[in-house]
């Protein structure tokens, strides 16, 4: 009994030693202090257990990537037949082929040149693409990019929207959230105030302390405005089509196989639920005459 005991009191105290330590571990885990808004309700079609991707949005997505964004931002994971693969913007369940047979995957690749070595002189050329190529990089390199936007290396975009908290929502808020910067603070040259941007604004505030306002400066300009895609479905060309729809492909590209997985989630789930009911049938039949 005493012996039981102690071990009981020992076992409480490492369990309690445990859990406070862990506490004192999550501030610090915790980001560094930002004061960034928290990213806009938006909803997209592939969220929750049944979500899947709109393909005609990912489509209209993509086309704003390759007209707006690629000017910029890389996306070296993603290569022109992912585009045509099952669950794709580009893929064809009536005419199914592999993903690199795809005449659509084909037909964009085409539109590209992209750098490579000449197999017989060891000369740097320009080919144009095939579908196996990753999507083709706006510089050469880091430094090009720098260079051509001020300092500031646009990320590549391929895993963006796993990258930041509250992913396609926050891409979308970051897209439409430019606004006028408020009276008292001072934007730096070549750099934007955005509401939604992580930072931390009190060196530039001239304002009551209390009030610094929320946000943080971005090296992107706005880019985002009406009209500036023309969708091929004839939906209007409007801020929150082209941010929702740039958002929803980004989410794609970061997480390709999600819609794979809730699919075979949930059929683990109803095979589980099945198995359950059947062990619980042949129990109640094997006791049934059995007091107990
Ligand atoms: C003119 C060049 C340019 C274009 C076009 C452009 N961006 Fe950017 N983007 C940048 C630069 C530069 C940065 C880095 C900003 C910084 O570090 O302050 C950036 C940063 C970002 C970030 C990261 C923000 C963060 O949390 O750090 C996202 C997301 C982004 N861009 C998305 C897009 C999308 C989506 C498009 C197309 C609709 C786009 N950008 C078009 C230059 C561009």
């Amino acid at each position: 009994m005493q012996f039981g005991q102690s071990i009981q009191t020992k076992l409480s105290g490492l369990i309690a030693a445990i859990a406070v330590g862990s506490l004192a571990l999550l501030p610090v885990a915790a980001h560094a202090k930002t004061n960034e808004k928290e990213p806009m309700e938006v909803h997209f079609s592939f969220e929750g257990p049944f979500g899947r991707f709109d393909q005609a949005e990912l489509q209209r997505g993509y086309k704003v990537y390759a007209e707006v964004c690629s000017a910029c931002h890389s996306m070296n994971l993603v290569s022109y037949r992912d585009l045509a693969a099952p669950g794709g913007p580009f893929y064809d369940p009536k005419h199914p082929v592999a993903p690199a047979q795809s005449p659509y995957a084909k037909a964009i690749a085409e539109q590209y040149k992209v750098p490579d070595i000449d197999p017989d002189t060891g000369d740097t050329i320009q080919r144009t693409a095939t579908p196996a190529d990753h999507f083709k990089a706006p510089f050469a390199n880091d430094a090009a990019a720098r260079a051509a936007n001020g300092g500031a290396l646009p990320p590549d975009l391929s895993v963006m929207a796993r990258a930041r908290e509250g992913g396609p929502a926050y891409i979308y808020s970051l897209l439409l959230g430019y606004e006028e910067p408020p009276k008292g603070l001072t934007v730096p040259a070549g750099k934007y105030y955005n509401p939604y941007m992580a930072g931390d604004m009190g060196s530039y505030w001239t304002g009551a302390k209390t009030q610094i306002p929320e946000g943080g400066f971005i090296a992107m300009g706005k880019q985002i405005t009406a009209s500036r895609v023309q969708f091929d479905d004839k939906t209007p060309s409007t801020v929150e089509n082209e941010a929702h729809a740039v958002a929803t492909f980004l989410a794609w590209t970061a997480d390709e196989h999600q819609v794979e997985r809730k699919q075979t989630g949930l059929a683990v789930m109803l095979y589980l639920f099945v198995f359950t009911l059947i062990t619980y049938l042949s129990y109640r039949r094997i006791w049934r005459n059995v007091a107990h």
